[in-house]
């Protein structure tokens, strides 16, 4: 029989009655919903809506039912409607009729956002630890690699020269943005929507503020009819999961592309490759590639959320149903993601060679030739123009802007003088880039204690 089977005739459409169930995804609720209920029942204890007995009689079974499920003595059952429903037939089963009672000045709709913002609570400390874990990792091998001078790219064409430390340190400084994305989500996401009931409150002299200490909330909801249809803290923690995911994806998309021949810049260690089943010299960065795939359906379950609440009226509707299916998967997702991530970047073996040589092909030290004519007094624009053709020079004669003969300069400039090969040391390049934020050792040094500082 349905909880709500009063006024209805006969039994639902069996296509019906498996399509109306959430049971499959929503009893990943079950210990939120005994949490709940028994904050809810301690409340009509306490505004004596319950005799004290009574409650305390709730409670235990409550209590048991919690047990139970913990040892494994009681499976939920996956024929119930939805979670609430099941605990509220187990809870008769193990008491017998006075179970009826739990659900006095409650109503599903309150009591499903409820639990839902107590599991989502949970969830997201779960994922600030991993994401602290990630920028750890980061920032260690960040030190291990200050002196690893490495191409920066801009439209994935060779720029200027950067350090691997320097570089890693960027995606440190996302990672503390998503850090802040999902503390902040906790302020909103922390109000009490329970006493709301079905959207309009209710008759009996329900003590809200009771069950906010009870539950850990920071306040209530001011609003019965908002605190039913509320999802903004779904789609807010869809959204904040999205761009975690899309700051991975990116990571990803480099580990992908350094190794990768012809670069070879790192190798992603073999725990965390695949081979292929027909090419024997083949070693894949599947794990990337998959962290890369998760954020599209980060995205997508972003996408869903949202077009989902677009066109809803108030207050509760069933569509909000399809809420819990796509945040769990996002938050499985991000956490998983995340730990492979850390696992991944810990154990990458670094070429530091490889890494110099494409430095010193890409002409990468070009800027500083300028900048060294500039510090002698020409323009910008003119010094530009020299530093090209020396670049096209070297590209003819294969030489790279250190081989080029101190008269083929001089050719292009009276300005240059034997010490353009010091300004122009690839090593010299980085470390003179000191500027607040550059690539200079002493500044990463600097930014990695920055973040380290922010995690601890
Ligand atoms: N399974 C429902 C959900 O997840 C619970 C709320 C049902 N409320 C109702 N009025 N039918 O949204």
């Amino acid at each position: 029989m349905k909880l709500w089977s009063g006024m209805l005739s006969g039994d639902l459409d069996k296509f019906a009655e498996e399509f109306n169930s959430s049971i499959k995804i929503d009893q990943r609720l079950v210990f939120d919903d005994i949490k709940g209920s028994i904050a809810h029942v301690k409340m009509l204890r306490k505004t004596a809506i319950l005799e004290k007995n009574e409650a305390d009689q709730i409670i235990k079974g409550l209590e048991v039912i919690k047990q139970k499920l913990l040892d494994g003595s009681l499976k939920v059952d996956l024929t119930s409607e939805d979670v609430h429903t099941f605990v509220e037939s187990a809870l008769i089963d193990e008491i017998g009729e006075l179970g009826k009672k739990m659900h006095t000045a409650r109503s599903r709709n309150d009591q499903v956002t409820t639990d839902l913002k107590l599991n989502l609570r949970d969830e997201s400390k779960e994922i600030l630890k991993l994401l602290k874990k990630y920028i750890n990792v980061l920032c260690k091998k960040a030190k291990e690699n200050k002196d690893t001078i490495m191409p920066g790219y801009t439209h994935l064409q060779a720029a200027q020269p950067v350090t691997f430390a320097h570089h890693l340190m960027a995606y440190s400084m996302m990672g503390l943005r998503d850090l802040e994305r999902l503390e902040d989500y906790k302020k909103r996401l922390n109000f009490s929507p329970l006493g709301a009931c079905a959207l309009a409150g209710t008759t009996y002299p329900i003590d809200r503020e009771f069950t906010v200490k009870e539950l850990g909330f920071d306040s209530l909801m001011q609003n019965s009819m908002d605190a039913v249809s509320d999802r903004d803290y779904i789609l807010e923690l869809q959204s904040v999961l999205s761009i975690i995911g899309i700051h991975l994806s990116r990571l990803s998309e480099e580990l992908i592309i350094w190794s990768s021949q012809p670069y070879h810049f790192v190798k992603i260690d073999d725990k965390f490759s695949t081979g292929s089943s027909i090419m024997p010299q083949k070693k894949n960065p599947d794990m990337a590639e998959i962290i890369r795939s998760k954020s599209a359906r980060l995205i997508g379950n972003m996408n869903q959320s949202f077009v989902m609440m677009k066109g809803l009226p108030l207050a509760y509707s069933k569509d909000m149903q399809e809420d819990k299916k796509s945040i769990f998967d996002s938050v499985d997702a991000i956490k998983m993601a995340l730990q492979v991530m850390a696992g991944q970047i810990e154990t990458l073996t670094v070429n530091k060679e490889k890494m110099l040589k494409a430095c010193k092909d890409g002409f990468l030290n070009a800027t500083d030739v300028a900048d060294y004519l500039v510090n002698k007094g020409l323009s910008f624009r003119d010094a530009h123009h020299i530093s090209a053709r020396l670049v096209k020079y070297g590209i003819e004669n294969n030489k790279g802007l250190d081989e080029i003969e101190l008269g083929i300069y001089k050719n292009e400039s009276e300005l240059f003088e034997e010490d353009i090969y010091d300004e122009i040391d690839i090593i010299k390049c980085v470390n003179e880039r000191k500027s607040l934020g550059g690539p200079a050792k002493s500044e990463v040094e600097r930014q990695i204690k920055f973040v380290q500082e922010k995690i601890r």
